[in-house]
């Protein structure tokens, strides 16, 4: 506790927990971590199970509800999805005003927030049938959208999701048919992006969901409240890293490069840090990220990618995990050092790759704004703070200063 000054002395005492490293913001039911034993449980079950054994569809229906469906309550589940999974005909005349070259992020986080323009019917957060469509209706249009930016960007003209196809490979085949071609999805490629996506699901209150549930304590649609959330990880400490990262492979270029790139992140001076290592809360491993370092090397070799990069974060790994200045640091790789080398390999374009993250998270934040409005007493959301400024001191007219 840190007292708080001469001038406001008799407000008491605050707790002083820049970054919130040791505040919980809320009780929930929803994803356990035990950033020691590098434990990530999803309403109670192994994210190894979930990833060897789930789909992403499923994991959100758990996420939403608590448990596992029975298989009628998938069958509606999934129906619902694709009954939703068309994006209304002016959303597209709204991307329309982006330029293609605009960041795939801030034309995803515009149009989530439109969504609550378009969609009027949902928007009662006291009412659970609103917010249950809510839920649906985001989950389902989120891959449309990324689609329609992805496809707006490259100047393709858009395309509808096929209601045959699941989750995964309906967005695949919305967002890569290529006009007059018949395409169809590689399984090899929808199941890695349907793992990536279990992985992404939730992660219980990082700076994205932290930031739904802040905003969404003030009463705030489900649509604003996830366009927040979308902006927040767009950072580079966030879910910006996956981007970051490959960037930052592709900067060292070569492994015998990498020693250079670990010393540099060791400078006090410099600012430059290896992107995808370290988490607030694993100070172990990161359980997702040893799934996906598995992943990576089986799905390069099953669509026979020889990529270069993966040597280099190899060898990166590698000089990291032998430096004092990491071990003491406890910086392990986190989930998104290897996840852009895979998203690489499945041809999704790096600017896109915060946009897979989102599109599965999407899944998290929406079941975290639906507990909290379920939660009995939630209060808003109104962190204070250490004032550092001057003390009271009368105005002085502009002549006399
Ligand atoms: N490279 C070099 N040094 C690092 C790194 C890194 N990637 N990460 C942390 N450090 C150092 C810090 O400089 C600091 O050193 P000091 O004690 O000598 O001052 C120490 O490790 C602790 O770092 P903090 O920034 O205080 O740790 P925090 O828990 O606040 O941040 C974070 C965690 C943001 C993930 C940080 O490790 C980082 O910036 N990593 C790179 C970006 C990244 O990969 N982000 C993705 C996270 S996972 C996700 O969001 C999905």
């Amino acid at each position: 506790c840190v007292d708080i000054g001469t001038l406001y002395k008799d407000t008491g005492y605050f707790t002083y927990d820049p970054g919130y490293g040791s505040t919980a913001s809320t009780k929930s039911a929803i994803t356990y971590i035990d950033g020691d034993k590098g434990v990530l449980l999803y309403r109670g079950y192994p994210i190894e199970q979930l990833a060897e054994k789930s789909t992403f569809l499923e994991t959100s229906y758990l996420l939403l509800n608590g448990e596992l469906p029975s298989k009628p309550q998938f069958e509606k589940f999934s129906n619902d999805i694709t009954h939703h999974s068309m994006m209304h005909e002016n959303l597209k005349d709204f991307l329309k005003g982006f330029h293609h070259n605009a960041h795939p992020m801030a034309m995803l986080a515009a149009s989530v927030a439109s969504l609550s323009a378009f969609y009027h019917d949902d928007l009662n957060v006291e009412n659970p049938e609103h917010r249950h469509l809510a839920a649906i209706r985001l989950i389902a249009k989120m891959p449309t959208i990324a689609s329609a930016i992805y496809r707006h960007s490259i100047g393709w003209p858009n395309r509808y999701p096929r209601n045959n196809l699941e989750y995964v490979t309906r967005f695949l085949h919305t967002m890569f048919e290529v006009p007059s071609e018949a395409y169809h999805v590689n399984p090899v490629v929808a199941k890695a992006l349907d793992l990536l996506f279990i992985l992404h699901a939730d992660h219980e209150q990082n700076a994205s969901t932290s930031t739904v549930r802040l905003v969404g304590s003030t009463g705030a649609n489900p649509y604003a409240s996830v366009a927040a959330g979308i902006t927040a990880l767009w950072g580079p400490a966030h879910g910006g890293a996956n981007e970051a990262v490959l960037l930052q492979l592709e900067e060292i270029g070569t492994a015998d490069k990498v020693e250079n790139a670990v010393k540099r992140a060791k400078d006090k001076n410099d600012s430059f840090r290896l992107m995808g290592f370290g988490h607030r809360v694993y100070k172990n491993f990161d359980p997702r990220a040893k799934i996906i370092r598995e992943a990576c090397h089986n799905v390069l070799n099953e669509l026979g990618v020889n990529d270069p990069l993966l040597e280099v974060a190899m060898k990166l790994e590698e000089a990291a995990l032998k430096d004092d200045y990491f071990v003491e640091r406890k910086l392990y790789p986190n989930v998104d050092f290897y996840s852009g080398i895979i998203y690489k390999a499945l041809g999704i374009p790096t600017e896109m790759f915060t946009v897979m993250f989102a599109i599965a998270r999407t899944s998290g934040w929406i079941s975290h704004w639906i507990e909290q409005h379920e939660t009995p007493g939630s209060r808003i959301g109104r962190p204070r703070q250490i004032y550092t400024g001057a003390d009271v001191r009368d105005y002085v007219p502009g002549d006399k200063r």
